[in-house]
C-alpha cells in the first residue's frame, strides 16, 4: 500500500475556518430559522468594483476573438500587470522593486504555503502567537516541526507571543531564527508595525542571514500615514524579505483569486555546499514548473484596480469595511468590552468578557446572539481569552450583530 505524508497526522483536528463552519452548520441544522450573521472568516461580501468587472467582461470578449485570444500566459504573470503593481504599489512609495521581481498568483494563502518549496528542511522558524494558522500548518505538513503539545504549540517552532503589553508586536528573538513570518496589518489582532519596529526586524534578519516572510495582504486598510505599507519601505529589506500581497480584501477578489509575491533578485539563501543562491531564480523555477499562471481574464480584472476608477472604487470598498470596523469597535467599547485593532485593519481583536474561554465565547455568541466570530485560541495558545470579529460584511449585518451582542453583555 502507498504510504502517506505522516506529517499530516501531526496537524490539529481541522483547519480553523472549516472547523468553525462545521460547528455553525450543526447549530443551523438544529435551529434552521436562526438568523445567523457571520463575522468569522475574513471573506468579503460587497460586489467586485465596476472597473474590475468591466475589464473582465472586455477580457472575455478578447478570448472570443482569434486575434486577441490567449492560451497559456506567462507563469509569472503578464507584464502589463506586473509593471503597474511595481509602479503604483511599490515605486510610488519609494520601494526599489522591479516588475520582474513580482510574481502574480492565485492567492497569498497558497504562496505562503508554497514558498516553503524553495527553503531547506532544517531552518529554525519563528511565528507570532497568535498567528494566521497557514504559516504553522504548512510547516507541519512539510515536516518542519515536531508533534503538537497540550497547549497547541508545535515542538520545533519558535513562538513569539504578541499581546496587549507589547502592542501585539513581537519581541526581536534572542536566539537565531532562519525564517520569520510577520503579518502587518496583523491577522488576527489588527495591529500594525511602525517603521522603527520593522527596521529592527530587518536589522536582525540581515545580521543573522534570516529571511522575513512578510504578509501584507491587509496593507490597503492602513489609515495612519506613518505606518509602512510594504517591508521594502525599510532600508535593507531587499536583502532579507519576501512580501505577499493580495487583491482579495481591497478589491473583493476572494472568489476571483489574484495575488502577488515579491522576491527581490538581491535576496539569497545558502545551498548545502555553502554557496549563496538567488531565491528569485528558485521561485521562478518553482512557479514555472508547478503553476501555469492566473487566467488572463482575472489578471485584466486586477489590472483595472490601478486605473483611476479602480483606485477610487477600491478605496471606497476599503472605507466601507473600515466604517464597519469603527462601528464594531465603538459599540463593543461602549458595552465595556476591551477591543484592539480595527483602526488600520479589518479585524477587531476582542478580549472575551467575564473571563470566558475563546471557544466558550464563540458558543455563547452563536447560541444567544446567532453571531459567528473566530475564537482567538484557534490562532494559537496566546490567543486564548480573545476573539476575532471581522469587519467584512454588510452594514446592516454589522449593525444588527452589534445590537445583539451589546444587548447581551
Ligand atoms: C481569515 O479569516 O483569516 C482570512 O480569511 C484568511 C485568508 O484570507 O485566508
Amino acid at each position: 500500500m502507498a504510504t502517506i505524508n505522516d506529517n499530516y497526522l501531526k496537524l490539529k483536528a481541522g483547519y480553523l475556518f472549516p472547523e468553525i463552519a462545521r460547528r455553525v452548520n450543526a447549530f443551523v441544522e438544529a435551529n434552521s430559522d436562526a438568523p445567523i450573521i457571520k463575522l468569522g472568516i475574513g471573506d468579503v461580501t460587497e460586489p467586485l468594483p465596476e472597473a474590475c468587472r468591466d475589464a473582465m467582461i472586455q477580457a472575455v470578449q478578447d478570448m472570443g476573438d482569434r486575434g486577441s485570444f490567449k492560451g497559456y500566459g506567462p507563469e509569472q504573470g503578464y507584464d502589463w500587470l506586473r509593471g503597474k503593481i511595481a509602479q503604483q504599489d511599490f515605486q510610488s512609495r519609494g520601494c526599489d522593486i522591479d516588475a520582474s521581481e513580482i510574481f502574480i498568483s492565485d492567492g497569498s494563502k497558497c504562496d505562503c504555503g508554497n514558498i516553503l518549496d524553495i527553503f531547506g528542511d532544517n531552518n529554525s522558524i519563528a511565528v507570532t502567537d497568535p498567528v494566521y494558522p497557514v504559516y504553522v500548518d504548512t510547516n507541519v505538513m512539510a515536516g518542519h516541526t515536531g508533534t503538537v503539545k497540550e497547549n497547541g504549540e508545535y515542538d520545533g517552532l519558535v513562538y513569539l507571543p504578541i499581546n496587549a503589553e507589547n502592542n501585539f508586536t513581537a519581541r526581536i528573538p534572542n536566539e537565531k531564527v532562519d525564517l520569520i513570518y510577520l503579518c502587518f496589518p496583523n491577522n488576527p489582532t489588527g495591529a500594525v508595525a511602525t517603521k522603527e519596529h520593522l527596521q529592527a526586524w530587518v536589522n536582525y534578519a540581515r545580521a543573522h542571514g534570516s529571511i522575513i516572510l512578510f504578509d501584507a495582504a491587509y496593507e490597503a486598510f492602513i489609515t495612519d500615514p506613518t505606518i509602512p505599507h510594504s517591508i521594502y519601505e525599510i532600508e535593507g529589506a531587499r536583502e532579507c524579505a519576501i512580501e505577499f500581497r493580495s487583491f482579495s480584501k481591497n478589491a473583493g477578489f476572494t472568489g476571483t483569486r489574484c495575488a502577488l509575491t515579491v522576491v527581490p533578485k538581491s535576496l539569497k539563501g545558502k545551498a548545502a555546499g555553502g554557496s549563496d543562491v538567488e531565491l528569485h531564480s528558485l521561485w521562478n523555477r518553482r512557479q514555472s514548473t508547478k503553476f501555469n499562471g492566473v487566467s488572463y481574464i482575472v489578471q485584466r480584472g486586477a489590472e483595472a484596480v490601478y486605473s483611476a476608477e479602480g483606485q477610487a472604487q477600491t478605496k471606497a470598498l476599503v472605507a466601507f469595511y473600515m466604517e464597519n470596523a469603527r462601528i464594531i469597535r465603538e459599540q463593543l467599547t461602549a458595552a465595556g468590552i476591551s477591543v484592539y485593532g480595527g483602526i488600520n485593519a479589518p479585524y477587531v481583536w476582542v478580549k472575551t468578557p467575564d473571563g470566558l474561554s475563546s471557544w466558550d465565547f464563540f458558543d455563547k455568541l452563536l447560541h444567544t446572539c446567532n453571531v459567528v466570530g473566530t475564537p482567538g485560541s484557534g490562532f494559537g495558545a496566546a490567543g486564548e481569552g480573545y476573539f476575532r470579529i471581522s469587519a467584512f460584511n454588510s452594514r446592516e449585518n454589522v449593525v444588527e450583530a452589534m445590537k445583539r451582542i451589546t444587548g447581551k453583555f
